[in-house]
């Protein structure tokens, strides 16, 4: 891409975590941090992430915790997390699910920043697990290392402020750039049928601007954008770099971390998608090899 076409983008940031360590509780702390008085009570729509502004700074989080969308994006070569927050409970430490959220953010690259949840409790032992941490190659700043570490309290709120704050700078370091002109690309990230709706699925923007109208490819499928729901249940007409959105106007059930390509023409669309049915066909058709 030109250096100058590309403008600063929001971090895309996946919780992950140890059973009960209190994923959904901080997820839904940062969200509802965000709502204001005159929202508040009004249900926001549930699109699978969300963004906030923290200090002027737009942040997203994948709303959905846990191992599984990560692996079924990569899987798909969707990889459009940049930070993993991994949540361990001050009382518990390092559990089986904490070190395959370690592994999966080792293997794919990531920058990892630790919460040591429930700092709140009469038996939390933050100590402990930056040993156990740093026994695993998780070497926290306090320790000499470079992973950042905060101890919070999701149920309170204590520390959740100061962990947005290192993600905004986190962001920063990384860079995070991505054009917003040209042809727009989005990775899905839930998708359902929806009575009276059809197919419908939430995205990621990754580059360029999804704009309503606009004809698409995503998977072996043409589409067209017919409506864009932010994720506070709004109408919008178009989504920039790091924002998820919900799509309306697929043609089939499009597939978690299938990427959506905006093309030219519905011509265009319909020309590759009938080419992509074709290879799939083709390859169903193959006879294994003796
Ligand atoms: P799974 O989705 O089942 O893996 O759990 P989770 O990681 O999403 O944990 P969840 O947020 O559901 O929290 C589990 C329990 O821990 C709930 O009872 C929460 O209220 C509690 N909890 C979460 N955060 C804190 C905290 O900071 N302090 C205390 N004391 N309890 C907490
Ligand atoms: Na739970
Ligand atoms: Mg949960």
């Amino acid at each position: 891409e030109p250096e100058d076409q590309l403008k600063l983008r929001p971090p895309i940031i996946t919780i992950m975590g140890h059973v009960d360590h209190g994923k959904t509780t901080l997820l839904d702390r940062i969200r509802d941090s965000r709502i204001t008085a005159s929202e508040a009570g009004g249900i926001t729509q549930h699109i699978g992430a969300y963004k906030i502004e923290h200090d002027g700074k737009p942040v997203t989080f994948l709303d959905t915790p846990g191992h599984a969308i990560f692996s079924a994006m990569r899987a798909r070569g969707a990889d459009i997390t940049d930070i993993v927050v991994l949540v361990v409970a001050a009382n518990d430490g390092l559990m089986p699910q904490t070190l395959e959220a370690i592994d999966h953010a080792k293997k794919a690259n990531k920058t990892v920043i630790v919460a040591i949840n429930k700092c709140d409790l009469e038996s939390a032992n933050p100590m402990h697990v930056k040993t156990q941490l740093a026994e695993r190659g998780l070497q926290t700043t306090d320790f000499g290392g470079d992973v950042e570490c905060l101890e919070i309290s999701a149920l309170k709120g204590t520390g959740v402020d100061d962990l947005l704050d290192l993600l905004a700078l986190q962001a920063e370091v990384l860079e995070l750039k991505a054009n917003p002109k040209g042809h727009a690309r989005a990775s899905i990230i839930e998708a359902k049928y929806q009575q009276g709706r059809g197919a419908v699925a939430s995205v990621i923007v990754e580059s360029g601007t999804l704009k309503t109208g606009k004809p698409f490819i995503c998977g072996p499928f043409a589409g067209k954008v017919k409506a864009l729901i932010n994720d506070r249940g709004e109408t919008i007409k178009e989504a920039t770099p790091g924002t998820p959105v919900e799509v309306i106007g697929f043609e089939e059930l499009p597939r978690v971390g299938d990427s959506l390509v905006e093309m030219e023409s519905d011509r265009d669309a319909k020309k590759l998608a009938a080419e992509r049915q074709d290879e799939l066909r083709a390859e169903r058709l193959k006879v294994p090899q003796k």
